[in-house]
């Protein structure tokens, strides 16, 4: 069967399916592997490397759509393309059907198998296809980045000659896989930090990676958390009484990183324009949540706004900034689930793994996945 990845086609999508790397497993599966001519260059994985690896070079777009099984893709290819695949052919990549239930309708009037990486439980067996975390690391890693970057003051503590410098002091809103890992990068720059989230099992870890939890106690005795780990929306007056603990945090920070999510829902409310204006002038907020509408009152996904002197930053696609390391990561997740799925290079459908039967929205034309019916 052939396998094959194209060029993504998003605006300011760099990252690339699979890497040269994966094209060896794949063929040790058994596939003829199949790259159209530059998908990798945006990411630093040229033409020569996959060749080097075994996969053939195509240089038409539409025959790789045409020709492959399996074709692998980061975001979903639009209309067009899917049109252009053969029925029954096999795509896998960050679907979104929950977000996009006029998507999945068009897989399965084409009769494609939509494998979305973003429906596959978050179990520990499917760690290694979690690609979620892959890309939630980057985006919290990145977000310190930007924030360092724009603040005109050091993070780290200075003893100098001239003087002494205080370290800055940031605090991260959310502390799912994003914020952990904002935290972790700002207190490597040498800052002061502190980070809240409504899930109060999430304490213990903001705490060993050495930041101060901030407490809410009475949000923190509320039922915040679903049986599979993620946040729930919360009643009014939590939501009032976190917004009184957030607004006297918040006004001490010289960086906020906000990357507060409540699957399916539009990113919660919760840095209002009266804190902002409650910051120094020449303070940031790195609003990672700008994709589902952000978590700042005042972002606007994809710009950098200022108020009274307060830079305001709505990144999108945080992931395809870091293209290489995050294609390689993503591929990995690919790769651990075609392992499962089909490691003798045929597909196996095998709808008892709770994994498969998750991952896989549509097949033969039938919307399949426990996970996108209770959800959508
Ligand atoms: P996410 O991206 O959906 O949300 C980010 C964070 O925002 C979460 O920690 C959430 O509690 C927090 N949040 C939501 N509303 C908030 C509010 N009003 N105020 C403050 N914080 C708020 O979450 P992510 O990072 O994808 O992971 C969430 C959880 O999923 C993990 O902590 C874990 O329980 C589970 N998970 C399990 C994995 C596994 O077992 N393989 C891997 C990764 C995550």
């Amino acid at each position: 069967m052939i396998i094959g990845t194209c060029k993504e086609t998003a605006e300011n999508e760099k990252r690339v399916a699979l890497t040269p790397e994966g094209v060896k497993k794949l063929i040790e599966f058994g596939f003829d592997v199949q790259i159209e001519h530059g998908a990798g260059v945006a990411s630093s994985y040229p033409d020569e490397q996959y060749k080097e690896f075994g996969a053939e070079i195509i240089t038409g777009r539409d025959q790789v759509l045409e020709q492959c099984d399996f074709l692998l893709v980061v975001q979903p290819p639009d209309e067009e393309s899917v049109n252009k695949m053969k029925s029954g052919a096999i795509l896998i990549g960050l679907l979104w059907p929950l977000q996009n239930p006029e998507y999945v309708k068009l897989l399965q009037d084409k009769n494609i198998t939509g494998m979305a990486m973003d429906t596959i439980p978050r179990i520990s067996r499917a760690q290694s296809m979690d690609a979620l975390s892959s890309m939630s690391n980057i985006a919290g890693y990145k977000a310190a980045l930007l924030g360092a970057n724009q603040l005109d003051r050091y993070l780290p503590m200075m003893m100098t000659a001239a003087g002494t410098i205080t370290p800055a002091k940031i605090l991260v809103l959310g502390a799912g896989v994003a914020g952990l890992q904002a935290i972790a990068t700002a207190k490597r720059l040498g800052a002061v930090v502190e980070a809240y989230d409504i899930r109060p099992a999430v304490k213990e870890q903001v705490e060993s990676l050495g930041a101060k939890f901030v407490e809410i106690e009475e949000v923190e005795d509320d039922d915040t958390e679903t049986k599979s780990g993620y946040a729930k929306e919360q009643s009014k007056d939590k939501q009032e009484k976190q917004k009184e603990v957030t607004h006297n945090h918040v006004k001490k920070s010289d960086i906020v990183i906000t990357t507060a999510l409540i699957p399916g829902r539009p990113a919660p409310k919760l840095v209002t324009k009266e804190m902002i204006e409650d910051m120094s002038a020449g303070s940031v907020v790195v609003d990672i949540a700008a994709e589902q509408g952000g978590n700042c009152e005042l972002t606007e996904p994809g710009e950098t706004v200022y108020h009274n002197g307060i830079a305001i930053i709505g990144p999108l696609n945080l992931p395809s900034s870091l293209a290489n390391h995050a294609s390689k990561l993503y591929s990995k997740n690919m790769l651990s689930l075609i392992e499962l799925l089909a490691k003798d290079g045929k597909p196996n459908f095998n709808f008892d793994d709770e994994i498969i039967v998750n991952a896989t929205v549509t097949h033969n034309g039938e919307l399949i996945s426990p996970f996108v019916k209770e959800n959508s």
